[in-house]
């Protein structure tokens, strides 16, 4: 990893709400409306940061067309489509997928891994941030280096200090932050190390998605710190607990939604690889009744279910439920057609994944089917446990600090 300190050049962009920006005008009023701005600081660090300095001239729509692929914005072509795109309140500008695999030349389709973040969800966590001018942050994600620079506005240069692991991008977002008068410490390298050379940090934010707190950051968080990140079960994405940090323990609850591309280093290997022997059994539960489209049900089951992915495809006889685990040797094929009968489910390998669903699925409901947000977490040196409403009310826990399913 190296580090970078930034050159402190005066700010090319102050505050500048008016013409011509129209679209950051309009974006500005829907994120007002939105309450997006609870604290002054941070409509003035929208106005402060020109979003525009920190998109690329060419990128990736989110909205994808008639046959699935996500067209590309370019401000040669359509600098009005290009600006109105890039101060869009509710959509990622995709800056990359499949780890730049994927060419940029045209449409394409393929995995994000890196974006410039809507408006909406970067404000959001700043709000549940809530930095104080003084607060010395951790960011994992540079990217572009947009919301690095909304950090910088808010706690000052010197107390921002952001990670990027691949070396493109975080070459260009520590370019733009220079060129935008922004000098925080950016490094290249794998934030969910951290950066002890300065720490403790007071606030320790996240924009790509982990499986868990890394111990690396609660090390390095202060007394009365907060962990901000996207959380994702390989059931369900897109949780964000928020944690306070104290005398070695991490705790807190989920506080919203925030569906965010996976950390490198956390993403799930993609393998179905299980054994040729099956066995077949019945079912006790209806496979209908999973909750498989309310996202808040599903992210509340995966809690007690983080490491099976969970699949449901087809319609009507054929419709089928499929789940396996992190290294895809233990899989379950559930049928919801006659899902009584005695051959419903196939099961392979060591792992009954079907009837882990259920047992979960049951203190789920015998819970009364609580709401993710009544979930937390806590890591400390017993290692990890997820309760419920009250860190006493411990549902499920593992004695190992790292991994993803419970014991
Ligand atoms: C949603 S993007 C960040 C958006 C950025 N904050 C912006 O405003 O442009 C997430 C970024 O996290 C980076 N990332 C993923 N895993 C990482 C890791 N382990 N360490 C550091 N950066 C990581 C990705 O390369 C990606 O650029």
């Amino acid at each position: 990893m190296d580090a970078a300190p930034g050159a402190a050049v005066p700010r090319r962009f102050p505050a500048e709400v008016g013409e011509p920006m129209e679209h950051r005008r309009i974006s500005r009023a829907e994120l007002d409306a939105m309450g997006a701005f609870r604290s002054p600081r941070l409509r003035a660090a929208f106005d402060a940061v020109d979003r525009e300095a920190f998109a690329p001239d060419r990128f990736w729509g989110y909205d994808t067309d008639d046959h699935g692929l996500h067209e590309v914005v370019d401000k040669h072509r359509d600098e009005e489509a290009w600006r109105r795109t890039v101060w869009g309140t509710h959509r990622s500008l995709i800056l990359q997928m499949d780890d730049g695999v994927t060419p940029e030349q045209g449409p394409a389709r393929g995995d994000f891994t890196s974006s410039i973040s809507g408006l909406d969800i970067v404000f959001e966590k700043l709000n549940r941030l809530d930095v104080r001018p003084d607060s010395c942050v951790l960011h994992l994600g540079t990217a572009s280096g947009y919301d690095s620079a909304l950090l910088c506005e808010l706690v000052g240069d010197g107390n921002v200090t952001t990670v990027e692991c691949d070396p493109v991008l975080a070459a260009g977002g520590a370019a733009n932050l220079a060129r935008a008068g922004y000098g925080p410490t950016t490094v290249t390298g794998d934030g969910l190390v951290g950066w002890p050379p300065n720490a403790p940090y007071d606030r320790i934010v996240s924009t790509a998605a982990v499986r868990g707190v890394p111990e690396a950051w609660c090390a390095q968080a202060g007394e009365g710190a907060v962990v901000l990140t996207p959380f994702n079960t390989l059931f369900a994405p897109g949780g964000l607990p928020r944690l306070g940090v104290r005398g070695g323990v991490a705790e807190g609850r989920f506080v919203g939604g925030a569906c965010y591309m996976w950390a490198r280093g956390h993403r799930p290997v993609r393998r179905i690889d299980p054994p040729d022997r099956a066995r077949k059994e019945a079912s006790v539960l209806d496979p209908a009744e999973v909750p498989a489209g309310d996202w808040a049900d599903r992210f509340a089951l995966g809690l007690l279910l983080p490491d099976v992915a969970y699949a449901c495809r087809g319609e009507g006889e054929g419709r089928r439920t499929q789940l396996w685990d992190e290294d895809g040797t233990s899989v379950a094929v559930v049928r919801h057609g006659a899902w009584w009968l005695p051959d419903a489910v196939t099961v392979y390998g060591r792992r009954n994944l079907w009837a882990e669903l259920v047992r979960a699925y049951t203190v789920w409901r015998c819970e009364g089917q609580p709401h993710y947000q009544r979930f937390g977490l806590t890591y400390d040196a017993r290692g990890r446990r997820l309760w419920l409403d009250d860190p006493a009310v411990v549902l499920r826990s593992s004695p190992h600090r790292n991994g993803t399913g419970w014991d």
